[in-house]
């Protein structure tokens, strides 16, 4: 009867330790990028269309052409500040399209200050990345938005 307890004793204390050692691995495990995206999951913001001149975007097959021209113009304006999987100086763009609607893509892109002046997730948003000077008016053109738009469609 004692050693079965002592045994029993010893087991938990085992499996307490190999808990602990995984929640340790867990943690170092977890990446900036990892918590920028989990961060980002619980930010989801799908039903916001944002403030601008686009109030519906009709989405199809990925169209290759589009995807081109829009990361061109990813590392012509927003490379510098911005990249897909690790935090540069602002937030990485994997998954983007996920947590935000298209609508409010184009129109952040296109319109992006009364966006950082009036948008409530943009204006959260700009608390988390305060360290850096706010992402800049971009006023792309509707078509540019719109390929920038396909090529983040890319980056899921
Ligand atoms: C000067 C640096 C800078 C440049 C250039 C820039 N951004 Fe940003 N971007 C930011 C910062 C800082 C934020 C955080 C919110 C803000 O400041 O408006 C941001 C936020 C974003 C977000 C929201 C990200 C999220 O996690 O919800 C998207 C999408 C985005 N930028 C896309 C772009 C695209 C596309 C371009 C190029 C056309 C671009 N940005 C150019 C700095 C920049």
């Amino acid at each position: 009867m004692k050693t079965k307890t002592k045994s029993l004793i010893q087991l938990s204390l085992f499996a307490v330790f190999i808990l602990f050692l995984g929640f340790r691995m867990d943690n170092s495990a977890v990446s900036t990028t990892e918590m920028t995206l989990i961060q980002k999951k619980n930010s989801s913001n799908l039903n916001d269309k944002g403030f601008g001149p686009i109030k519906e975007v009709k989405l199809g097959p990925i169209n290759q052409r589009l995807v081109d021209k829009g990361n061109d113009i990813f590392n012509d304006k927003c490379s510098a500040c911005h990249n897909i999987d690790d935090v540069n100086l602002a937030p990485p763009l994997r998954g983007v399209t996920k947590i935000l609607s298209p609508v409010f893509i184009m129109n952040y892109l296109m319109n992006t200050k009364e966006n950082q002046q009036k948008d409530g997730y943009v204006k959260s948003l700009m608390a988390q990345w305060k360290k850096v000077p706010v992402m800049k008016d971009q006023k792309l053109k509707e078509a540019d938005a719109r390929a920038v738009l396909e090529f983040l469609r890319t980056k899921n």
